[in-house]
């Protein structure tokens, strides 16, 4: 079991709502309406520790094994219940810099890991390590974000009014061995950002 939990009934009705939600087309006519605090991982409502960055091969991520201008996704905060672990919600992608933005170097700094969830209009977004491209490219409506500060800088997000237009992102530490950790996040526009909504930019 994940060290990670939130309450069983808060789960629940986060579960009931997703499911509204992949039911309905026309849900997101109403996104400015729904208190997406009582639905988003919300550090009020979870007890949230430091997690280890796993990746889907079942290994926790190292900044001296993980490709240079790469990316992988990852799930956080995890819950162990498997269902609510493949919500898009939970995902982020892991990117290590390509060499031009600093990503040699066997440090954190050249790592990031920004929600999947565009913020336009929620398709999941992908990172294109191809020469020409290296950037977050939503298959949509074209937004594309840059990858040093997740802002939208091209397509429909990038037009979005501060905080939906930079993609929520997770604080990240590396151990003594290299291993990647992602520390307690705080879901607020000020710091990690809340998903599928946004994150405004530090000064
Ligand atoms: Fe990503 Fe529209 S949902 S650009």
């Amino acid at each position: 079991m994940s060290d990670q939990h939130s309450t069983g009934k808060n789960e629940l009705s986060r579960r009931d709502f997703l499911k509204l939600l992949a039911a309905g087309g026309t849900a997101l006519t109403f996104a400015p309406f729904v208190p997406w605090g009582n639905f988003m991982p919300n550090p009020d409502l979870q007890n949230l520790t430091k997690a280890k960055a796993m990746l889907e091969d079942g290994t926790q991520a190292n900044i001296k094994t993980f490709p240079i201008n790469h990316a992988e996704t990852i799930t956080y905060p995890k819950t162990g219940d498997r269902v609510l672990d493949e919500e898009a919600f939970r995902k982020w992608d892991l990117i290590r810099f390509p060499e031009e933005r600093g990503g040699a170097k066997i440090s954190i700094t050249s790592f990031v890991a920004y929600s999947k969830i565009c913020l336009h209009l929620w398709c999941l977004w992908k990172y294109w390590p191809e020469e020409g491209r290296k950037r977050i490219e939503c298959p949509c409506h074209g937004s594309m974000y840059d990858i040093g500060t997740g802002k939208a800088f091209a397509g429909p997000a990038s037009l979005q009014a501060a905080p939906s237009n930079v993609l929520p992102k997770l604080t990240l530490e590396a151990d003594k061995d290299g291993f990647i950790n992602i520390l307690p996040a705080k879901f607020g526009v000020n710091d990690n950002g809340v998903v599928a909504y946004g994150r405004f930019l530090k000064a």
